[in-house]
């Protein structure tokens, strides 16, 4: 996917800055960006609580329509009301624009931590399961929700495409394994039928990358005592939102884990933290997660130059001992995109 839509010399991308510590990120990157000359023109758009306060709408039309254009966009975390209220912004704009992979690199940018050398890439699926949320109350007596009921699906179609799309990325970035991650012992029909895919797809790259599957649960004990057997893994969409970030926390937390949701149309980048609404507006979030999100952004549409300038920076900020809290460090937003601003070469 290298259809970069270059208008007038630069690409045409959309910026949601959004919610709780979004715009303090947004505004951190967009100055990295400019000073790495990255060809981005940004269309900046509203969405989430910040565009229901503008205009009464967590997903404008304007903000749609922008992202119809530009195929691109660079999102920051979007609050979600929970238990009620408006659907998840983020799962719409998945849907939308049949964003239906969800790429989550996590790599070791800090020595010295609990886990060295961590490198693994989850895949997750991202427009069903038990994401579709289907869901309805039934009442017994006097109690409306005396009954909760989910119903989950997968297709074979979406199943297919995405446990594809892992192999390919395996294939593409010199990956040796992926690992089918499922709870096809109990949910036999919604991931036994991706297992069954994953399989079917598995005998097409056989000799080129090699397959295996975990089942879940085990999964998650195995990736804390031995996350090094992981390479890229594939799973469906819930099990891929938990494990991503189980993931994170591998490589120092929520901070540091950037994502993009892929699709054959359209593109968004976003980290995979939330709002964070604990220290919004503190001036103290991490930027770097929305940082590498963008260095994913940039190989996108073919600046690996540019991204590896990008990452040696991060490296060569770290390296200074440059940390924000929840690194275990002192630095703020500002300090720690300063501290990038003079590393970048
Ligand atoms: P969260 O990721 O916002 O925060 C979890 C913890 O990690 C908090 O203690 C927070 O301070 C910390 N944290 C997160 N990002 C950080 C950063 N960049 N630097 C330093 N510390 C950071 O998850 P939470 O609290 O469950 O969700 C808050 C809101 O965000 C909810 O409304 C949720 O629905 C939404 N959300 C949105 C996402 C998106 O837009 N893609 C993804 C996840 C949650
Ligand atoms: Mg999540």
């Amino acid at each position: 996917m290298s259809d970069t839509r270059t208008v007038d010399g630069g690409i045409p991308a959309t910026l949601i800055p959004g919610d709780g510590i979004g715009p303090e990120l947004a505004e951190s990157v967009v100055e990295v960006l400019d000073a790495l000359g990255a060809p981005f023109r940004w269309d900046r758009q509203l969405a989430g609580m910040a565009a229901v306060a503008d205009c009464g709408d967590p997903l404008p039309l304007p903000t749609l329509d922008s992202i119809r254009r530009t195929g691109l966009a660079l999102k920051g975390p979007l609050t979600t009301p929970v238990g009620g209220g408006f659907k998840s912004i983020n799962v719409t704009l998945r849907q939308e624009f049949e964003l239906f992979a969800n790429l989550r690199p996590a790599r070791t940018l800090i020595p010295g931590g609990r886990f060295e050398n961590i490198d693994i890439v989850l895949v997750r699926e991202n427009l069903e399961g038990f994401y579709a949320a289907m869901e309805h109350y039934m009442p017994i007596g006097h109690d409306p929700k005396a009954i909760a009921m989910s119903t989950g699906f997968n297709t074979r179609a979406e199943c297919r495409r995405i446990v594809e799309y892992a192999f390919d990325y395996a294939v593409r970035n010199n990956r040796r394994r992926v690992t089918v991650v499922h709870k096809a012992n109990i949910l036999k029909a919604l991931t036994g039928l991706f297992l069954e895919e994953g399989r079917k797809v598995a005998k097409e790259y056989e000799g080129r990358v090699e397959m295996n599957d975990r089942i879940v649960d085990a999964c998650a004990m195995q990736l804390v005592l031995d996350p090094w057997q992981y390479d890229v893994i594939v799973t469906t969409n819930l099990f891929g939102d938990i494990l991503s970030d189980l993931i994170a926390g591998l490589v120092g937390g929520l901070g540091m884990a950037p994502g993009a949701n892929i699709g054959t149309e359209a593109a968004i980048f976003e980290a995979v933290h939330g709002s964070a609404p604990d220290i919004a507006g503190k001036g103290i979030a991490n930027p770097l997660a929305m940082l590498l999100s963008t260095g994913l952004m940039l190989r996108h549409v073919g600046r690996v130059d540019l991204a590896e300038r990008l990452t040696a920076g991060i490296d060569a900020t770290l390296a200074a001992g440059v940390r924000t809290r929840d690194l275990g460090g002192t630095a703020g937003t500002r300090e720690l995109t300063d501290a990038l601003l003079h590393h970048l070469r």
